[in-house]
């Protein structure tokens, strides 16, 4: 009676059971994007424990409920973005509990790092299937990392028209080990690798994206094609003539996105922008008050991150892989304290 069961899910689970999946995901990022709009989601304010003034290591700790699932989730996420200069690892790592509401007690300890990524992705492939053009062909990279790599999984889900995938990064090896993880899922694809020539990746481009450790201006305004859809996932990535040069400029929430360090918002600190030069936000796109209007818009979308769309991501997660009875089912205790037999066992 007062055992506390709860599913373990590893990131290999997770992927063993099909929860490794986009479109999934692109679903479950939208409806939460309705609810949340509709009041339906608790989302506090998440908790930064920064390690490093300058390379910004930190952990940090982002809680959000699912009012009408009865689930409480919360994600423990940690960026180290040396992590692959200095260790050859990876730089972002997460783990997510989910609770059920009714009683409080947790029903899933998962990996997070998947679900992570998959919402980076899918919130970039939401705004792609309304920003870009219908029929683009061509994707070009600047970043060959984690969040590039599922960043093309999410946009194939919304443009499988999507021929041509260029890339170029920092160093040559990481646009080799880019196509050589993607290649074998999307056939059909050209890749080409820009031998860390960044406007090679971009010049040709339908959909542009940067997913960079660098704080740098990477994408200059001059290798923009016309009628190009931009994502920017980092920090500081494309010179403010980007953004200031854009027809429309799109959030996942400016509100939130304000307040962060990216490209657009030094660019509104420094009074290039104001509030009035954002077109909108993903609810925007999702409810039809904004759109592209022609095939020759640039469109820039910037996203914060909004973490109880994590939260949204892992529940479907989890219930797919209850579904498949995968993982493990642990138990957090499988009596109270005082039913167990403590004679010997309790120091005092
Ligand atoms: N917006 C969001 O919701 C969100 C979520 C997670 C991560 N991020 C950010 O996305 C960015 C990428 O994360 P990741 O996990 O893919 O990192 P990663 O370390 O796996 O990859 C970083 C990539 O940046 C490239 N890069 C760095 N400096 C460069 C330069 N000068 N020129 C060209 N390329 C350069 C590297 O070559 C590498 O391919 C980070 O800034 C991270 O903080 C954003």
């Amino acid at each position: 009676m007062s055992a506390i069961p709860f599913r373990y899910l590893s990131q290999e689970d997770l992927i063993r059971c099909g929860a490794f999946d986009l479109p999934m995901a692109i679903k479950a990022a939208q409806d939460s994007i309705r609810l949340y709009d509709d009041g339906r989601i608790l989302f506090p304010e998440k908790i930064v424990q920064e390690f490093d003034e300058v390379y910004k290591d930190r952990i940090n700790c982002l809680p959000a409920t699912l009012l009408d699932k009865q689930i409480c989730g919360m994600k423990w996420v940690s960026v180290f973005p040396r992590n692959p200069q200095r260790f050859g690892t990876q730089n972002l790592s997460a783990i997510i509990v989910l609770s059920h509401i009714e009683k409080g007690y947790p029903v899933c300890v998962m990996d997070g790092t998947l679900c992570s990524n998959m919402r980076v992705a899918a919130i970039g492939a939401t705004a792609a299937q309304y920003l870009a053009r219908e029929d683009a062909e061509s994707i070009g990279f600047i970043g060959a990392g984690e969040q590039a790599r599922m960043h093309l999984l999410g946009m194939k889900a919304v443009r499988p028209g999507l021929k041509v995938c260029r890339v170029a990064a920092k160093y040559a090896h990481e646009e080799e080990g880019f196509i050589r993880a993607l290649q074998p899922i999307f056939p059909d694809m050209e890749f080409i690798a820009c031998g860390t020539v960044l406007e090679d990746a971009i010049r040709e481009s339908d959909i542009i994206v940067t997913a960079t450790s660098a704080q740098a201006p990477l994408l200059k305004p001059e290798w923009v094609k016309k009628g190009a859809f931009y994502s920017h996932i980092g920090g500081w990535e494309c010179d403010y003539g980007v953004i200031t040069m854009a027809d429309k400029l799109v959030c996942d929430d400016w509100s939130v996105v304000r307040h962060r360090l990216s490209t657009i918002t030094r660019v509104y600190n420094e009074g290039l922008i104001t509030d009035n030069d954002i077109t909108g936000d993903l609810i925007d796109l999702l409810k039809g008050k904004v759109k592209r209007d022609n095939d020759d818009e640039f469109i820039v979308f910037s996203a914060a991150g909004l973490s109880y769309v994590d939260i949204a991501i892992a529940e479907k997660m989890f219930r797919r892989a209850e579904a498949a009875d995968a993982g493990s089912l642990l138990n957090l205790q499988e009596q109270t304290v005082f039913e167990h037999e403590l004679s010997g066992l309790v120091r005092v």
